[in-house]
């Protein structure tokens, strides 16, 4: 099947949880958007990539619409899993599948239509950039931890899936390298929808969309005025960083650690 390129996704306005309507005209995700969605727990952040996900058309308890390319999408693309293009990956992500890593992206590659067996391993080299646990080929995908699962999610949907719209739903809290993750997406020209509670990560984001009583309340587009709060972020980040890897590795943090600017 041919996928129509995408363009443009359109999200229109549904309600709150009153009822009232949302305060938004429409909001526009491009390829190599990046968007974080934020707000207190229960607020709606995992409703609203939902409705993404599955193109609600005003059939979900939020009521909002979405389009794609300006109109409603193709009915296949509801239907069809292969010819979706988004993907989504939350904090929930588990495989029950009892196939070896490598095994497990054949299957994905060949449903998806792909023959080329070079794929698989440039999957996992990629998904090896985002985790600090090494995934190795012949691993059976049930015994991979938390974090080299979502790492390999993410591969898998820039690689494999290869969709331009990715749903992250608070994937940070497993451990996975979110700078590299945001870096790479933005390279490979993503459309991205990070649900956070993370500062550097909707720091990063160019577009800051917030939720409350399950409605957007704002959509805040900082262009550039936060520099200094990212480079303050970094740098604390980069502490945190290094404070948890000794930890991990079993050390001592006797001294203050050395300042690492990046
Ligand atoms: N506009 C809405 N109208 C009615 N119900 C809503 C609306 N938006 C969200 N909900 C419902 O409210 C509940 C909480 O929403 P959701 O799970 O999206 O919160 P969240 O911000 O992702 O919370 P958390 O940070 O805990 O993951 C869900 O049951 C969801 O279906
Ligand atoms: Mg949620």
């Amino acid at each position: 099947m041919i996928r129509e390129t995408i363009r443009e996704i359109t999200i229109l306005p549904g309600q709150n949880r009153k009822g009232t309507k949302e305060v938004f005209d429409k909001i526009h995700i491009r390829p190599g958007d990046t968007l974080s969605i934020v707000g207190p727990t229960g607020s709606g952040k995992s409703a609203f990539i939902n409705d993404i996900e599955i193109f609600a058309n005003r059939d979900t308890v939020t009521g909002r619409q979405v389009l794609v390319n300006g109109k409603l999408p193709p009915e296949h693309y509801v239907r069809d899993p292969a010819a979706k293009p988004v993907s989504l990956i939350t904090q929930n992500t588990r495989c029950l599948c009892d196939l070896n890593v490598s095994d497990f992206l054949r299957m994905h590659l060949l449903s998806r239509g792909h023959m080329k067996e070079s794929c698989i391993q440039e999957t996992i080299n990629l998904a090896n950039q985002f985790t600090g646990e090494p995934i190795v080929s012949y691993v059976r995908m049930t015994s991979l931890s938390g974090g080299q699962t979502r790492s390999l999610m993410v591969a898998d949907a820039i690689l494999i899936s290869n969709t331009p719209i990715i749903l992250l739903d608070e994937v940070e809290n497993a451990g996975i390298f979110k700078e590299k993750v945001i870096e790479t997406l933005r390279q490979h020209h993503k459309a991205l929808l990070f649900v956070t509670h993370d500062p550097l990560v909707s720091l990063l984001s160019d577009r800051r969309i917030v939720m409350q009583d399950g409605a957007v309340s704002k959509v805040i587009e900082p262009n550039g005025v936060e520099e200094h709060a990212i480079r303050q972020m970094l740098h604390m980040d980069g502490i945190i960083g290094q404070m948890r890897e000794m930890i991990r590795a079993g050390e001592l943090v006797t001294a203050p650690l050395p300042v690492s600017y990046r």
